[in-house]
């Protein structure tokens, strides 16, 4: 398993995490937009007594797609069923399932794109006029039935929104895209997490962490948790400036957050594509990286702070990619 640092994928050592969530839509730190539009739903929702149309939320890995979908029922008072979409293996997973729901029940299915095509059909009228149609019998006597569930609400994640088909996708009353945070927002998770784990940090490492984030409430928190480890060992516990700096240079974590894969992604860009354009399959094999790993966790971020542009040819690293890796760019030598 993949236990780098700044990797945005849940690690197994995040159990800290439950504990950092918030529970409540105030307490959701960053994504205004969704956030205030999220409350107007559940606001008009409950006034109608009726349940929080299906919502899909979509964005790179440790942005709160989890934590929200958590807030969405605790804010509409209602009990939250979890399921991953690759643990829905047959089409009876889903029956049951959907079978086991309660009236304003969330059901949260995590990683949805994943759900195999032919199983996510049975969702369609689901979600549509909650009903289950289902095919019993054996080959020889096959016969459909039409069972009817209770009003609920989907939620679904997914990191990958284009991976969705479209009959799935149109479902969906409410569609929400989650951004990478800025450094003020990540500074005010960082403050947050301090304040719940009752450990001090100074204003200024915590703005060095933010900083170093990659957008990421996440990678902040899971920053916070090893710099706090230096300081307990080389400090007496609260956590400065020095301490956060020389923490970060030991975990190779540089101003902006890249770590060693994202320079090998950038050199190798460089090095044996005369900086691109290049085909993401390539790039992939060079670094002998998964190309789903790149395209989920390294190349959002550089594509966000403008280090990789995308072509219609493939990807190319920038001006500014060159001059943060020191290195002179082709374009510069004349
Ligand atoms: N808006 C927020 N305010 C405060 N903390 C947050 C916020 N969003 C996320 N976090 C913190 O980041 C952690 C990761 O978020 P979460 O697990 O919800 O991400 P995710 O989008 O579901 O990731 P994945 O795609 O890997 O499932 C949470 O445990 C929480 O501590
Ligand atoms: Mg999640």
């Amino acid at each position: 398993m993949d236990e780098r640092i700044i990797t945005n994928k849940e690690l197994k050592t995040d159990t800290f995490e439950t504990t950092l969530r918030p529970d409540s839509i105030d307490e959701y730190i960053g994504q205004t937009d969704v956030k205030e539009n999220i409350k107007v739903f559940i606001e008009a929702a409950k006034m109608r007594d009726e349940t929080l149309d299906h919502v899909l939320l979509y964005g790179p890995p440790g942005l709160g797609k989890t934590t929200l979908a958590y807030i969405i029922a605790n804010e509409m008072n209602s009990n939250i069923k979890t399921v991953s979409g690759p643990a829905i293996e047959k089409s009876g997973d889903l029956a049951a399932i959907l079978s086991s729901l309660e009236i304003g029940d969330i059901l949260f299915i995590d990683e949805i794109h994943r759900i195999p095509r032919f199983i996510e059909e049975i969702l369609y009228s689901a979600l549509e006029d909650f009903t289950l149609d289902i095919i019993v019998g054996s080959e020889s006597s096959t016969r459909n039935i039409k069972i009817n569930l209770p009003p609920f609400t989907l939620v679904g994640a997914t990191t990958r929104a284009g991976d969705l088909s479209s009959p799935l996708r149109d479902r969906f009353g409410i569609v929400a895209k989650l951004n990478y945070y800025t450094n003020d927002e990540l500074l005010q998770i960082i403050k947050r997490t301090s304040r719940v784990l009752n450990i001090e940090i100074v204003e200024e490492a915590a703005r060095e962490l933010a900083g170093r984030s990659r957008g990421t409430p996440r990678i902040a928190n899971r920053l916070f948790k090893r710099v706090r480890d230096f300081a307990i060992v080389m400090g007496n516990g609260s956590i400065d400036k020095k301490i956060t700096i020389e923490a970060l240079e030991r975990l190779k974590v540089d101003k902006l957050g890249l770590d060693d894969t994202d320079y090998q992604l950038i050199k190798a860009i460089i090095d044996r594509f005369n900086g691109g354009p290049v085909g993401i399959e390539a790039v992939a094999s060079s670094i002998g990286e998964e190309v789903t790993t790149i395209l989920d966790v390294y190349e959002p971020y550089l594509l966000q702070i403008g280090f990789l542009k995308r072509t219609p040819r493939g990807r190319m690293v920038t001006e500014k990619a060159y001059e943060h890796l020191n290195i002179v760019s082709p374009n510069k030598l004349f």
